[in-house]
């Protein structure tokens, strides 16, 4: 699919941008504050260098893997992005879609437009729905379980959202995303902002009493540190989702691939692990994987693609994403994702600056009117 139209990641990069205006891509691409986090978790994984082995025969190779038992073609999932319609009309279900598509999970995010049942409709894969709390308990028991009866595989909760952080791309422009605009979501008639201190309640009691509820597999994203990983197994957690909301939220973090190692250590095979932010390449997510996450998250990749071609441009970026993965498995000397380990990578200087685009040396913005 559009093979000839995009030869790399960098020109659906470069579509995007000629397709955004500058409200739309900032909001995309920017983070909170200062963007330390964002910019971090760039500079974290280009500040790993690998070690390749030579001298195995790699003429046959495998990239695909599997999540809590469903296929996947290549270990990358679809973050939940909020606001998806504004990028392409489709929005959620186009997202679907592509996932359906090329071979992968999608992750709905509750605010997303359509609403959860035309998603799931939209497509026969398995598909993960993603809750902000908007309501009271009573709310959310309605809400798990609309996802279970239109049959999403796994709930997530996002525990690092407990309020809306300051992004000064946005604030500086009075931009608002659809998502935070009175009529702009689809969860249940609430206004995000107004209901948003349901999320601010979220907490480890919340997550007993779903656990204690409802026997969809729970996953927890936005987990940062080793405690916060041993605790979401004490509770009995399927999927510890180790993210910083792509730089989004709480600022001066650390970046995402620097926390895997304690929280791989501490969860010690007892959880699925999912890592995300600023995984852009198929050597970003080889290093994900070399380090311990069983698959990683691609949140600002998946919406630039969608901005660049809707369900085409999401399902070519992950073909990119696909054969990238494939030489670098061919070039580190392993042939599948199972035989990557810690020790194919080390530390190195970053070659240069790292922030949301700086994965694409070729992008000339100027050209793109940045
Ligand atoms: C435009 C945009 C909207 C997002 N909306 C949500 C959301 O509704 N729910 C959520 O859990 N995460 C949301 N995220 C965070 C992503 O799920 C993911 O954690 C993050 O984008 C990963 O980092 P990356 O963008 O560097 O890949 C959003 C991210 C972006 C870029």
């Amino acid at each position: 699919m559009n093979q000839e139209k995009y030869l790399t990641l960098h020109e659906i990069v470069k579509a995007a941008r000629l397709n955004l205006d500058q409200g739309l891509w900032d909001y995309l691409i920017g983070g909170s504050e200062t963007e330390t986090s964002l910019k971090r978790n760039r500079q974290a994984l280009d500040s790993l260098a690998f070690r390749p082995r030579v001298l195995h025969d790699v003429s046959e190779l495998d990239a695909s893997s599997s999540f809590l038992g469903h296929p996947l073609r290549i270990p990358v999932l679809l973050a939940p992005i909020g606001s998806l319609q504004a990028f392409e009309a489709g929005g959620g279900a186009s997202a679907a879609k592509a996932a359906e598509i090329f071979g992968t999970i999608n992750i709905l995010s509750s605010a997303c437009k359509p609403d959860l049942e035309t998603v799931a409709d939209a497509s026969n894969s398995a598909k993960m729905y993603q809750l902000y709390l908007l309501g009271d308990d009573a709310w959310m028991d309605q809400m798990i379980n609309r996802a279970i009866d239109a049959g999403y595989v796994a709930l997530c909760l996002v525990p690092d959202m407990v309020v809306y952080s300051r992004r000064e791309r946005d604030l500086a422009k009075r931009f608002l995303p659809p998502t935070r605009r009175k009529d702009g979501h689809q969860t249940g008639g609430n206004d995000l902002e107004a209901n948003f201190g349901f999320q601010a309640k979220l907490s480890w009691d919340t997550v007993k009493r779903v656990k204690d509820r409802y026997p969809i597999p729970l996953v927890l994203k936005g987990i940062a540190t080793a405690e916060d990983a041993g605790l979401a197994c004490e509770h009995g957690v399927e999927v510890i989702y180790v993210s910083n909301h792509g730089g989004r939220q709480l600022d001066h973090g650390r970046g995402t691939i620097d926390m895997l190692p304690e929280i791989v250590r501490e969860v010690n095979g007892r959880a699925s692990i999912v890592v995300d932010g600023g995984f852009m390449r198929g050597t970003d997510v080889v290093k994900g994987i070399a380090l311990g996450a069983d698959a990683v998250g691609i949140g600002k990749l998946e919406g630039l693609a969608m901005a660049a071609d809707g369900v085409n441009g999401v399902v070519r970026a992950l073909e990119l994403l696909e054969l990238e993965i494939q030489n670098c498995l061919a070039m580190l000397g392993v042939t599948r994702l199972d035989q990557l380990n810690p020790s194919y990578l080390c530390n190195a200087k970053a070659v240069g600056f790292s922030d949301a685009t700086s994965a694409f040396p070729l992008l000339n913005l100027e050209d793109a009117g940045y």
